[in-house]
Order: C-alpha cells, then structure tokens, then sequence
C-alpha cells in the first residue's frame, strides 16, 4: 500500500438511554467511549483498496462500486461511505487506506459506525472537501442503509462524532439538534459483552423497525415521538405485538428526558433505575435482549455500587452497560469478567470505558 497521508479515528459509542427511539424521531443519551477505529490512507487512482489485519484485504475498482457478497462483505462500510460521497459531489479518485482499533466488532458498540464515520473523515481530507459534521453522520447512516442493509438511524453515528470527553451526547432524532451534557466524574461505565455477535440480528433491527412504523401508523401519527402512555392507554384495541413495541419507545422517550433531569440533580441512583426499566422494557416489550445478556444485567445488579445495567445498542445480541462508583469499577468489573458462567454459559470480556472525544483526523 502507498505511504498513508492522512489518518482518521472514530470511536464506538455507548448508548445509554433511548433505545430504538432514534428512527422513531425521539431522544437518544450516549457516550463516545475510548475506543475506537483509525483509517490511515492516500489518494490512488481508480479504485479502492483496503487492508486490515482482522478483516483482510479488499480492492474495487471505481467504476465497479457496489455492495460486495462474500469474503469481502466487511469492506461494504467504507464503499458505502465513498459512494454516498460521490453522489453528493466529492471529488473522490480512489483512495487505498488500512484499518486497525481495538473495538470488539459485531458487539453493540458500534464498529460499524466508527469505520463509515473514520472513512468520511478521510475522504473528505484526502479530497480536500467539507461537509457539516451531521451531514456527514447522515452519509454514513446512508451508506449503512443502501450498502450494508440496515436500515439504522442516526445514534451511532452522531455520538461517533459529536462525542466530547467527560460527556454524554443528547440527540434528539427528529430536530436533530445534539447537545452535550457533562458525566458526573464520580461514575464510571462497564461494557460486558455477551460475544453474542449482532451480525446475524440485522433483520430482526430491520422488522423493528417496520413493527414500530407499522404502530405509528396504527395510532396515527407521523412517529411514535409524537405518542404518549396516555395515547396508547387509550387505544385498548391495538394489535398486542405493535403495542409492546409502541410502550418500549414510548417509555425509552420518558426515560431519556427523566434521566436529564437525573444528570441536572446528579441523581445517580434515579439514572440507574431508569437503566434497569429500559432493559426490563427491552426484554418484555420490544424482545430485543437475549438470556446472556439478562445474566449479565442480573449479575451487574447484584453487585455493591452498581446503579444501572442494560443491553446498548440494538440488542439481539452485543453488548451490556453498567452505571457504577468510580472507586469501585475495578472491583465490580472484575467480578463481573470472574462470576461464575451459569445458565447460557456466557463467554465475557467486560472492560472499563471512559467517555472520550468524538472523531477526528490525527497526526500521521
Ligand atoms: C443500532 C442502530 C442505531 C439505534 C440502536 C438502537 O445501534 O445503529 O441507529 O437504532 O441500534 O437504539
């Protein structure tokens, strides 16, 4: 590969409240963590190649550039990104760039994310080229949609890139305005991952979001943003499933807007506890948790200094995330990466996250 010119990181997120509430246009809380994915690369003419040490490699030309099947189905991230940038007129030529990072893949934490976004940022620097920093989470969002086939929204990619140290991402889906909001330093993050991986659940994200279409419809509204637990109180004739998947981003709403409230009071308690409903609502209501991941928001729960835990990100799989005391994360972590494996026997690897930067180009 030709020497590297620039480099690019994006880091994985944590999504802390508001689960499947960002297609829904309702309000989402994450956190960029220290971890991520960094994109080294230069302009070549004609084609794309890519190079990772985990992946493998990939090249396609330009004048072939389609979602690929197969070995090379990884690479669709980043050729999703480039296409999506060439239909908004960005002067890309071909590039050739290498991957590396320590962000579990497939885990709920948002690899995917953090390789359209680390792509973008490249691009757009090799090709001397601006676009806003929404506008470009919207092109990764596109890229996921027309050549990965997730139909996902926005969450990932805005906290990838909007994410600041010490703080914790607030998006609302449908104004799309993004604020930040300072994380108590006293608090620390724990992702378990329940290994698990997402990959294979990408048609049941899909189905869910059809399902919680299909509820807005039936209620009559542009989105389920637009629905409350009185509204759906009222409409006892609804379909069983549409109204369990209707109450789950309903309440995550509720939840994202009491948990503000919890961070203004530095109520960590009361933030936890809404962690604890909203995966209760994920198990019960949108039936996107699976057991290893109750057993290890059970397990998380029993410890001393936990606050919260729930599943992060589209569930079905990935990955837990425990609110605790700082001064006892290393503690609880290490209980919980040695507790015993019962039940579904869960393979973990749990570690400690600090919330970081968003992405951004780096020193070569
Ligand atoms: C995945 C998607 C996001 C969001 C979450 C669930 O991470 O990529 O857009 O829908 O699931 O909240």
């Amino acid at each position: 590969m030709a020497n590297a010119t620039v480099a690019a990181y994006a880091p994985g997120r944590v999504e802390l409240l508001g689960n499947h509430t960002d297609y829904n246009e309702g309000l989402v809380l994450a956190a960029a963590i220290d971890r991520g994915l960094t994109v080294r690369g230069s302009t070549v003419h004609g084609s794309i190649s890519l190079e990772s040490a985990s992946m493998g490699s990939a090249t396609i030309s330009l004048s072939d550039l389609k979602p690929q099947k197969g070995e090379t189905r990884w690479a669709n991230y980043a050729l999703g990104v480039a296409a999506e940038l060439i239909a908004r007129g960005i002067p890309l030529e071909g590039f050739c760039a290498q991957i590396e990072g320590d962000l579990p893949r497939g885990n709920g934490l948002s690899s995917s994310a953090a390789f359209e976004v680390a792509t973008a940022l490249l691009v757009l620097e090799l090709c001397h080229s601006h676009l806003p920093r929404i506008e470009i989470a919207k092109v990764c969002q596109r890229a996921e949609h027309t050549f990965v086939g997730v139909q996902s929204g926005l969450l990932d990619q805005v906290t990838s890139i909007f994410g600041q140290a010490d703080h914790v991402v607030c998006f609302d889906a449908r104004s799309e305005e993004v604020r930040v909001i300072p994380f108590p330093p006293d608090l620390a993050l724990i992702v378990a991952q329940s290994n698990t991986p997402r990959e294979l659940a990408d048609g049941k994200y899909n189905e869910r979001r059809r399902e919680t279409a299909a509820a807005a419809r039936a209620l009559n509204v542009r989105a389920l943003r637009d629905v409350s637990m009185t509204d759906l109180e009222s409409r006892p004739n609804m379909d069983a499933t549409l109204r369990r998947r209707a109450t789950h981003v309903v309440g995550e709403n509720e939840r994202v807007a009491r948990a503000i409230e919890a961070l203004a009071r530095d109520d960590a308690a009361d933030f936890g506890a809404l962690m604890n409903a909203s995966h209760e609502s994920s198990r019960t209501n949108f039936q996107n948790s699976t057991p290893q991941l109750d057993l290890l928001v059970d397990l998380a729960r029993s410890l001393p200094g936990v606050f919260g835990s729930r599943l992060t990100g589209g569930g079905f799989g990935g990955a837990t995330v425990t609110l605790c005391r700082r001064d006892k994360s290393d503690d609880i972590a290490a209980r919980l990466r040695d507790a015993p494996q019962t039940g579904s026997a869960v393979a973990r690897s749990v570690f400690l996250c600090n919330v970081a930067d968003g992405a951004r180009l780096i020193p070569l």
